[in-house]
């Protein structure tokens, strides 16, 4: 893994490791904002609160009991390639490797929000995890709380998860239980999740409305910011590496691509000299591996001609069922989130050995 920052810690994975479909929890990314709370399991409780008829406190043991599904998920961290947007932007310096995806196993939230008996009233569900400190330019002891729409919080994939690829969580993902919501950004999939709360207007807490949200130039960083919510039509290359030299012939490309809920429809991909104009670029189809999944990455090949020696860049680009694609260069804001820009890896052909 490649470290990020250690306090709080944040670590990213190579994306050569990015290889397989569903992605080792020790390969898996982790983004904290404080310090890995440890938990008791024996004091754990979750409580479910807010505009319900009944609300209700569960153990761990408990929450156990109900009926879970499995869900494999790709998470995308919100701030994922914010080191190739120009000028930089604030927050986590992350390359491309904030990025994973995992089988998640537990209780859908919609079925406790079904006990607790959600009031007619309710627009949004918090999800509120136990780890809290302390943000520059904020007074006081914060918690970590994202909010999202009562109808995602009822999508029966949108799971409270306390299992990952078959294992009891870990402390770094959130043990003992966390939220999963599929294609969203990965800043609304709360860990060491402590309390529920159902509420009737927008939530306006700091992680919801100051981090996790779109400022463009221009706008006023007051009345125009637009929360960050589904996942963006994305794909990466994850072979070759960049600056990768290799042997001028015929090469298998490799990468992952995904989106909000639409599945991948086509990958392309286009190899140009490295002063070459890209719209005169040809871009050949990818081949989609299986498995795939509602939510999770589809993986793609493709075989790739690296005839003429020199210096090159490989792009990949992909597109949703609903013609949702890629653009060369995302928008830029403020914060660099969900940027989505069309992967660039430059690489060197070598010139064939003469005999
Ligand atoms: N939940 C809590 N309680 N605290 C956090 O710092 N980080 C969020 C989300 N849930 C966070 C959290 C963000 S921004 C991301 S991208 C994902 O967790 C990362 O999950 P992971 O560390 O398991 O990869």
């Amino acid at each position: 893994m490649d470290v990020v920052t250690r306090t709080p810690y944040c670590a990213e994975t190579p994306l050569p490791a990015l290889n397989a479909w569903i992605t080792p929890i020790s390969r898996f990314f982790v983004r904290n904002h404080f310090a890995t709370p440890r938990i008791d399991l024996e004091s754990y409780r979750l409580a479910v609160e807010g505009e319900v008829d009944g609300p209700l406190t569960i153990s761990y043991p408990e929450l156990r009991k109900l009926p879970e599904r499995n869900v494999v998920a790709t998470m995308e961290c919100a701030g994922n390639s914010r080191t190739r947007v120009y000028p930089p932007a604030e927050g986590v310096p992350w390359k491309h490797g904030a990025l994973g995806t995992a089988r998640w196993r537990g209780v859908p939230l919609g079925s406790l929000l079904q006990r607790v008996g959600v009031r007619p009233t309710a627009t949004e569900v918090v999800l509120e995890g136990a780890d809290h400190g302390r943000e520059a330019g904020v007074a006081g002891d914060l918690s970590y709380a994202m909010s999202i729409p009562i109808e995602k919080a009822r999508d029966p994939d949108t799971i409270l998860a306390v299992e990952m690829n078959g294992l009891d969580l870990d402390a770094r993902h959130g043990f003992p239980v966390r939220a999963i919501v599929p294609g969203w950004y990965g800043m609304a999939s709360v860990k060491w999740l402590t309390r529920i709360a159902v509420v009737d207007r927008p939530y306006q807490g700091y992680f919801r409305t100051r981090p996790y949200v779109f400022i463009h130039e221009g706008d006023d960083p007051e009345s125009s910011k637009k929360p960050v919510t589904s996942l963006q039509v994305k794909s990466l290359i994850t072979w070759p590496a960049e600056d990768a030299v290799l042997a001028s012939g015929r090469h298998i490309v490799r990468g992952v691509a995904w989106g909000g809920t639409e599945a991948i429809a086509q990958v392309e991909v286009t190899l140009r000299p490295i002063d070459g104009d890209l719209r005169q670029a040809g871009w050949q189809p990818a081949k989609l591996l299986e498995p795939r999944a509602r939510f999770a990455w589809a993986r793609w090949e493709c075989s790739v001609d690296f005839d003429t020696p020199g210096y090159h860049v490989l792009r990949v680009s992909a597109t949703d069922k609903d013609g949702n694609t890629q653009p060369l260069y995302a928008p830029w804001n403020f914060r660099g989130v969900a940027t989505n820009s069309i992967h660039a890896v430059p690489v060197i052909v070598r010139p064939r050995r003469r005999r």
